[in-house]
């Protein structure tokens, strides 16, 4: 078990990628809070888990408000004595032109997208930090956060920030022991805010399928896990080499 005595909180954890991430986490031996902002979503999840065997509990949370991130990383350590991972992975698109997108629409992706990953790495490393045994976080950033888009303007602007932000957590946590590192994806399951994966998505990659949340689950684990020791700040790529290839050319 990878992660036995761990105490693991994965955001926007109800379904798709986050769900495989707390399953996997669960499995390896962490007590996982499935933090949410649909509770039914978290509990389904928790109670799966529980049932298999594992340890978690569902967590009400909109991690776009900061009242909440501080009293969802109490409400953990209440739960489950700590906290040792976190995986930053909620998050929300805005599908929109530059022109299309409404102010208070662009406020709320980078609230969800970006600000709380680094609300979230700050009070959960906080709490790492009194606790004194270091500390692993994980950010979820996109392919989007490395390229431009015609359908979206927030979301790419806020993962490119998650890079970034990563690289910055990682060099201020060191001291504290504590690893950050990013993961960055293209095309995992079902698409960002949906609940079908849709077979007819266009995937182009070196692999020729499209990604399940389980590939991503793995880079999470091993990123957490002592087998990633050596590796701090880092963008691991999750996108079956799709972004290898260089656009118009063979
Ligand atoms: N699915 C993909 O193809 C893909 C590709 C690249 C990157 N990503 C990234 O992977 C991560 C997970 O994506 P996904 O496709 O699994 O997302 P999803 O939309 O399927 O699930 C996200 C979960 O987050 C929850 N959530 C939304 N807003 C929240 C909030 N304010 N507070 C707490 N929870 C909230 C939702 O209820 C949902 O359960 C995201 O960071 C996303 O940007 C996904």
């Amino acid at each position: 078990m990878k992660l036995a005595d761990k105490v693991a909180i994965v955001t926007g954890a109800g379904r798709n990628i986050g769900e495989d991430v707390s399953r996997l986490f669960a499995a390896e031996g962490a007590a996982v809070a499935v933090v949410d902002l649909d509770k039914a979503r978290a509990d389904r999840v928790a109670a799966e888990i529980v049932a298999s065997g594992g340890k978690a509990q569902g967590f009400l949370c909109d991690v776009g408000s900061e009242e909440d991130i501080v009293r969802c990383v109490a409400d953990v350590k209440a739960a489950f004595g700590g906290v040792d991972i976190l995986v930053n992975n909620a998050a929300i698109s805005d599908n929109k032109t530059m022109f299309d997108i409404s102010t208070q629409e662009w406020n709320r992706v980078l609230a969800i997208t970006l600000t709380a990953p680094f609300l979230f790495s700050k009070y959960a490393a906080l709490e790492m930090i009194a606790q004194g045994r270091g500390g692993r976080i994980v950010n979820v950033s996109s392919t989007s956060g490395y390229y431009g888009r015609d359908r979206a303007i927030a979301y790419t602007a806020a993962k490119g920030g998650v890079v970034n932000l990563t690289k910055s957590l990682a060099i201020q946590l060191a001291p504290h022991k504590i690893r950050v590192n990013a993961v960055v994806p293209n095309k995992i399951g079902s698409p960002v805010g949906k609940d079908e994966f849709d077979p007819t998505r266009p995937v182009l990659n070196l692999v020729g399928r499209p990604g399940l949340p389980a590939d991503l689950a793995k880079a999470a684990l091993f990123l957490v896990s002592d087998d990633a020791e050596f590796i701090v700040g880092a963008a691991l790529f999750v996108d079956g080499g799709c972004t290898t290839l260089m656009p118009g050319n063979s």
